[in-house]
């Protein structure tokens, strides 16, 4: 037993559990992610997955992404991400709901399946319906030599290690990290991206590791935030463009660990409908970083605090606006939109640590849920 208890804490590196080590894991797993892929001075992205498959991805009429959790947000970041870079129209399926509706899949549809343990039922039957439907079909796992793996045409390696807690989190920054490069490869080969911005794109992913570094240095406030809010029933995450999914992240976070209900919504959908539950009860946690529909989010952000509600902002380092608004805010440093959920998730996940560790839920093995559900 007590040789058991001291193998865990050498395994925890000294971070009280497995979820708080995972995400202060990210700037050096995001880097052994794109090392040896990514060759920003030279303008080169080398995957095998990918170079021997290129006419595929470069003749693709549609890319299909199937998921499940976590896995699914990374798939919607990536929607974004592929249609802007390869201007290839993307749809993200829930593996659950894509297996069981005889799908449409035409010749010419690239199918992505992403999943950390690559061991998730629905998703493992979503590819097997697709192949069985003359689909191509491309994994994005973690775990090497999984079934999803093994399943799969072809594949890339997210190179997070070993993910313990059950609430995800250095697993969606490195899938949204392959996502991205396997976008930028496309993107050279189909000319989509102008040769500038697609240079800027490498050089700027190469800078994300030590921004998340960056980004992690708002712990402290984090924390303190989460000790006024941590009684509170409800929570409502907002965020637009590529961090509309982060929003949803944010709010599964702090679902899975806390038992606080959440809800993740694009900020702009506030109006239809949550925008009744606000009162100066409600925390709203609002994604605003400079680049991206800044001025749209500010008047999200004015139409919360007339209304009383009490907002936790995300924003970029030297806002000034937002902080005017805002009853709390976390600043993470600068980076281009399509990269900004890489940075923006950080304070989310640190948020809903610090909230579920002050409700002393067991935040590694949450109730209810199974790190990876081979059931259906
Ligand atoms: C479970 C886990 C989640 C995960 C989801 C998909 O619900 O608790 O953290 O996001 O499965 O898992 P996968 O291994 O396919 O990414």
């Amino acid at each position: 037993q007590q040789l058991q208890m001291n193998l865990e804490q050498i395994e925890k590196g000294g971070y009280d559990h497995f979820m708080l080590k995972e995400i202060y894991e990210q700037p050096s797993v995001i880097k052994d992610t794109y090392r040896g892929r990514l060759l920003a001075n030279e303008g080169i992205i080398k995957m095998a997955g990918i170079e021997d498959n290129l006419e595929k991805f470069v003749n693709a009429q549609r890319i299909v992404i199937v998921a499940c959790g976590t896995s699914w947000h990374a798939g919607l970041v990536a929607e974004y991400i592929f249609e802007e870079f390869t201007r290839i129209p993307v749809e993200v399926e829930y593996a659950s709901e894509f297996r069981y509706r005889n799908p449409i899949i035409n010749k010419g549809d690239v199918i992505i399946a992403i999943s950390q343990s690559g061991e998730t039922a629905d998703t493992l039957a979503a590819i097997k319906l697709a192949k069985e439907k003359g689909a191509f079909v491309f994994g994005v796992c973690n775990v090497v030599g999984s079934s999803i793996s093994r399943e799969t045409h072809a594949g890339a390696y997210t190179h997070a290690g070993p993910e313990i807690g059950v609430a995800s989190t250095k697993a969606f920054t490195t899938q949204i990290t392959v996502l991205t490069l396997i976008s930028l490869r496309i993107a050279k080969a189909k000319g989509t991206l102008s040769h500038s911005d697609y240079h800027n794109y490498l050089a700027e992913l190469e800078t994300i590791p030590e921004k998340v570094a960056e980004a992690l240095k708002c712990n402290d406030v984090a924390k303190q935030i989460a000790a006024i809010y941590k009684d509170s029933p409800n929570c409502l995450y907002l965020g637009r463009g590529y961090n509309f999914p982060v929003a949803l992240e944010g709010a599964l976070k702090l679902k899975e660990i806390s038992y606080i209900h959440a809800e993740g919504y694009p900020a702009a959908e506030m109006k239809h409908g949550p925008i009744a539950l606000i009162d100066e009860h409600m925390p709203v946690i609002v994604i605003a970083p400079r680049q991206g529909h800044y001025d749209k989010v500010v008047s999200n952000i004015q139409e919360i605090k007339s209304r009383s509600g009490k907002i936790i902002a995300v924003v970029t380092k030297g806002d000034v606006q937002v902080r005017d608004l805002a009853d709390h805010v976390i600043e993470i440093p600068d980076t281009v939109d399509a990269l900004s959920p890489l940075l923006t998730t950080i304070p989310l996940q640190l948020l809903s640590y610090h909230i579920a560790v002050m409700r002393e839920c067991n935040v590694d093995q949450p109730r209810n849920l199974a790190k990876s559900v081979t059931v259906e």
